[in-house]
């Protein structure tokens, strides 16, 4: 299975993708989860990402490209992946479109999480994660079960994203409608489009999910 989720920032992209990889195994490849790894390591790619991505600007096509095209061919995607922040522009698409080629393989749904904007902001906001294993959660719709504890591995500490502040979802925001927002035709017109409600809760988004993979 080879997948693209498309959405706003917010928009629940993270959050399915990763249960999807728990119940399916289809590697989730987070591009903004690869850039902040780079970032904290202090290498190359991620002193060059850093600035951008705390302005919510796009970092270049050619470096994001480099980044999926060493990533799709390894062993833990051959049972599939889930395309989660990438691509997010149009030479980005035609580039995956290649990548594929190359590999005589191709895309078998672009999924397109349709949610209203005004909401968006305040799920960003809201948003913390575990510091040890990764697991999302938010100040509202997902708190942990205990208190200031991981549900996943019990850890106590919790990391929230730089650019997770109001005036950067702007930005992400204003940049998703100008540069992402055109791949919706893009795919449309390949036939490859699908959309949920990315506005139900987190179980009802996941059922619709399962329901266009024919895995419901
Ligand atoms: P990236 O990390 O991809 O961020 P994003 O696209 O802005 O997406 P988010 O991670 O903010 O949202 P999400 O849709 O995954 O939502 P989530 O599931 O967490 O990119 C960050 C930056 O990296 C970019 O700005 C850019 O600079 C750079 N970058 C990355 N890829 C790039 C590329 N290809 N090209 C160029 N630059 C790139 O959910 C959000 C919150 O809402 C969570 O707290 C969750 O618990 C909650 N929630 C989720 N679903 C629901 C629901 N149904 N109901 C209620 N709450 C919900």
């Amino acid at each position: 299975m080879k997948l693209i989720l498309l959405g706003p920032p917010g928009a629940g992209k993270g959050t399915q993708a990763q249960r999807l990889q728990d119940e399916f195994g289809y590697r989730q490849l987070s591009t903004g989860d690869m850039l902040r790894a780079a970032v904290a390591s202090g290498s190359e790619l991620g002193k060059q990402a850093r600035a951008i991505m705390e302005r919510g600007e796009l970092v270049p096509d050619a470096l994001m490209i480099g980044l999926i095209d060493g990533r799709i061919g390894e062993p833990d995607c051959a049972a599939g992946f889930i395309l989660d922040g990438f691509p997010r522009t149009v030479a980005q698409a035609e580039a995956l479109d290649r990548m594929l080629a190359q590999r005589r393989t191709a895309l078998d749904h672009v999924i397109e999480m349709e949610v209203d904007e005004a909401a968006l902001v305040a799920r960003i906001v809201g948003r913390f994660t575990c510091a040890k294993c990764g697991t999302g959660y938010h100040d509202t719709f997902k708190r942990p079960t205990k208190e200031g504890v991981c549900d996943v591995c019990g850890a106590t500490e919790f990391t929230r994203r730089k650019d997770d502040n109001e005036e950067t979802v702007r930005t992400r925001m204003a940049a998703y409608r100008s540069q992402t927002a055109p791949l919706l035709p893009y795919y449309a017109g390949r036939k490859l489009l699908r959309k949920v409600d990315g506005m139900a809760g987190m179980d009802e988004v996941y059922r619709q999910l399962k329901a266009v993979l024919g895995r419901a």
